[in-house]
């Protein structure tokens, strides 16, 4: 794994074999020398994002010159200078270099620790690749990634990196776990993952099993995870740092594989449903990065965890649940599993009177049909907590888009049978799905419906093909917020 770290020019043991310096398009490098001046001046490199141009030979303090492109200097953003990172960790990999430097740019209204974290998390989820199960991984890796910031402000370049290098690492895990297939990545393998957490940072954790979760009256995880041989667990994770607070709560999906039950999927394309766990890696990546900060807050994690499958057991359509809430659902449809097992897991948070739940889960298609990739959906009852999410969202990259909770979608799902039904249909499904949910939440809550975003096609500058984490960073800066 790489270190990533500040330093700055004077040091003695700064020594990279590659130093990165940001450019904005158009603009032309100073004190760099006439190479690096002919290459822009000729048109060889022209700042666009992305862009870059690699020079040897060079005077400095490393021997390879890389300039990376960070655009219109007016259109800067912080994901443009993460993806920038990201691409010099990667391209100082694939020259196999043991270390590389990034020069950190200045910015007019935007403090050194806060590029520092941000060039820390570019750096390290660009590096991220899940080659675990490959029998020729490539185990060649970027040994060390430096910060290069001025001596005045080295202090506090170092807690950004080490901030960022924390948040990220927390990230990875989420990765990790939602990369892992179902076979491996069973609700017992998360409950594992947990306890691993929880010793690792003196948590308290409880992980209710088969039997314990029928005792709490937990119906709806109960009954989507009947039929699976690979019981269901109720995993309880608990960060105590804030004294007599109250926590905040986080709540993840966890469907290890979402088969749709009986009323099963579509087979082409199935075997993205090992990503249905995504909130709940997120959640407990959120967890790893609470504790490696320490963070002053009573964070409580709960990650119902579940296999979705049919089965001469399983739950059918038509049948009607008793929540544990209390509130009856009629099954229209097995599919929609997901809210059956967070309705329980938001009742079930009520007991900490918690000062805010936010809840994230894989819950829609509609919403990744919505949004695409590039926003998550955000919905809730509180605007100051939805606010504070999507803020969240902005300067982590993990970006949310709100939508609405009209009184009409809880129209649309009332029961014939039941107090509510499980699907209110095609039309504004994540909308539906996030009125389901609202009936269960008596606190200030938010949902964050990461179907569209937890897992991609393709990556980017600093995600690769399958799951990307989010929103783990988002909730972890949503926690940071909530630390001040
Ligand atoms: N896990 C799926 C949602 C999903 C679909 C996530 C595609 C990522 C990509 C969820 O359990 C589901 O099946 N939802 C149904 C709900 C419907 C049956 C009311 C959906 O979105 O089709
Ligand atoms: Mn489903
Ligand atoms: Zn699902």
């Amino acid at each position: 794994m790489v270190t990533i770290g500040a330093t700055s020019r004077a040091s003695e043991e700064f020594a990279p074999a590659l130093l990165a310096v940001a450019l904005y398009k158009g603009e032309s490098p100073r004190d760099l020398g006439e190479e690096a001046a002919w290459v822009v001046s000729d048109g060889d490199f022209g700042g666009k994002t992305g862009e870059t141009a690699l020079l040897y030979g060079q005077d400095g303090p490393a021997p390879r010159l890389l300039l990376v492109g960070l655009g219109e200097r007016e259109l800067f953003t912080l994901e443009k200078l993460r993806r920038a990172a990201a691409t010099v960790a990667r391209r100082a990999r694939t020259l196999k270099l043991h270390s590389a430097a990034f020069s950190l740019p200045t910015l007019p209204d935007t403090a050194i620790r806060e590029i520092a974290r941000t060039v820390a998390e570019g750096a390290r989820l660009g590096l991220y690749r899940f080659d675990r199960h490959k029998s020729a991984a490539d185990d060649q890796d970027l040994e060390t990634f430096w910060l290069v910031a001025d001596e005045g402000e080295l202090e506090e370049a170092t807690e950004g990196a080490e901030l960022g290098a924390k948040v990220a690492e927390g990230t990875v895990l989420a990765r990790d776990l939602a990369n892992e297939p179902s076979n491996v990545a069973t609700p017992e393998y998360l409950a594992e993952r947990a306890r691993t957490i929880a010793e690792k940072y003196g948590m308290v954790l409880d992980v209710l099993d088969r039997a314990g979760i029928e005792e709490e009256g937990l119906t709806g995880l109960a009954t989507v995870g009947r039929s699976a041989s690979n019981e269901p667990r109720f995993i309880v994770l608990e960060h105590r740092g804030g004294g007599d607070r109250a926590p905040v709560v986080l709540v993840g999906k966890a469907v290890t594989f979402d088969s749709g039950g009986i009323s099963i999927k579509p087979s082409a394309g199935m075997e993205d449903m090992k990503f249905d766990m995504s909130g709940g890696s997120a959640v407990l990546g959120a967890m790893e990065a609470a504790g490696a900060l320490d963070l002053p807050l009573n964070v409580v994690a709960l990650v119902p965890a579940t296999e979705n499958l049919p089965g001469g057991d399983a739950f059918k359509p038509g049948d009607v649940l008793q929540m544990h809430s209390g509130k009856t659902v009629e099954i229209v449809t097995t599919d929609a599993e997901g809210r059956l097992i967070l309705a329980d897991a938001l009742s079930y948070a009520t007991r900490y009177e918690p000062s805010a739940v936010v809840d994230c889960a894989t819950l829609t298609g509609a919403c990744a049909v919505a949004l695409g990739d590039h926003a998550s959906g955000l919905m809730g009852n509180d605007e100051d907590l939805v606010a504070e999410l999507q803020t969240a969202g902005e300067t982590t990259g993990e970006r949310t888009w709100p939508l609405p909770l009209f009184e009409e979608y809880t129209e649309q799902i009332k029961g014939d049978t039941a107090d509510i039904k499980n699907s209110g249909g095609r039309r504004g499904g994540a909308l539906t799905a996030g009125a389901f949910l609202k009936e269960f939440a008596d606190y200030p809550w938010a949902h964050l419906d990461i179907a569209g975003t937890a897992y991609g096609k393709k990556g980017n500058a600093y995600t690769t093909k399958g799951a990307t984490g989010v929103p783990a960073r988002l909730l972890v800066t949503f926690l940071l917020g909530r630390s001040q």
